[in-house]
């Protein structure tokens, strides 16, 4: 049934959270396209986007959610707990923790703000959504699949918070990983590299550092590697050399090629 994607578990339903647009629309835009019967709830604060809801067989329930707001966060929580117990009462569900920002340049920058939001956002609400839903993953079977990034194998100066909420998501990923051994959740890490979204305007960088997956094979990389069960995985052999390269220096000095790369690509557009 999943073309191209071994061996996924038998899914009930799916909790994504920012779907309405990049990797999450293109997350459910998929499972429409591979798996039409799993039932699908977005958490974010715009609706999915109308072409990733085209192929299901019930419409994708959407959850408006600001996940940087505990209380939201909280009410959206209960709000998933009770669509799955009407919509997919049975059967294994997969959460993918999706959304996330990012902000470019020196740290604090103009908007402290959002170096706050990016906590909120990328660390705490994930570990909370996460926590909230357990017991019921625990119950019915299937995973989690984190989405990080390239940035959670280094520091990333000009992207200070960004990358070590990245880090922070890897390291927890993996820990959580070993805590639920035996369980029958799969717990999984996707660290993409530049992908192909609107994530890089919203963050301030105005253009692609790089070359850019486009965000459906992205989706694609991540759902098999949940299938397969892998602890983390990063798309992209460019991705993987890269991450490689960057473990074999030691960690200071990763951080200055990491620096130094970053403001080449990002040229006068870094603030
Ligand atoms: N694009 C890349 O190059 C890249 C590389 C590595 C990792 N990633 C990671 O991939 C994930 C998806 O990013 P993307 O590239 O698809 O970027 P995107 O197109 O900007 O999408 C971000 C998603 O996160 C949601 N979101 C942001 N703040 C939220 C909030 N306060 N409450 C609820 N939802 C919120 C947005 O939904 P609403 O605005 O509707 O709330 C949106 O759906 C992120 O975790 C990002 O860090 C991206």
């Amino acid at each position: 049934m999943f073309r191209n994607i071994p061996t996924l578990p038998e899914l009930s339903a799916a909790v994504v959270t920012g779907g309405s647009s990049g990797l999450g629309e293109a997350f459910i835009g998929l499972l429409g396209r591979v798996a039409p019967r799993v039932a699908v709830c977005n958490l974010s604060r715009r609706p999915i986007a109308e072409k990733a809801r085209a192929a299901f067989h019930a419409a994708p329930h959407h959850v408006p959610c600001d996940l940087a707001d505990p209380d939201s966060l909280a009410r959206g929580a209960e709000a998933v707990a009770g669509w799955l117990a009407a919509s997919a009462p049975t059967g294994p569900i997969l959460l993918v923790n999706n959304a996330g920002l990012g902000a470019f340049g020196r740290f604090p920058g103009e908007d402290p703000a959002r170096q706050l939001a990016i906590i909120d956002v990328n660390v705490r609400a994930v570990v909370d959504l996460t926590g909230r839903l357990l017991p019921v993953l625990r119950a019915r079977g299937g995973g989690i699949l984190n989405v990080a990034s390239v940035v959670a194998y280094q520091p990333t100066p000009y992207a200070a918070v960004y990358g070590a909420s990245k880090a922070f998501l890897l390291s927890w990923s993996l820990a959580l990983r070993e805590e639920l051994r035996g369980s029958g959740l799969r717990v999984v890490a996707c660290c993409p590299g530049t992908t192909a979204t609107g994530f890089f305007d919203a963050a301030g960088l105005g253009r692609l550092p790089g070359a850019a997956m486009g965000a459906e094979a992205v989706a694609r990389f991540a759902l098999r590697a949940w299938a397969r069960d892998q602890p983390h995985a990063v798309p992209g052999l460019h991705n993987r050399l890269l991450t490689w390269a960057g473990s074999c220096l030691p960690r200071a000095a990763s951080a200055w090629v990491a620096g130094l790369v970053l403001r080449r690509r990002a040229g006068p557009s870094l603030p």
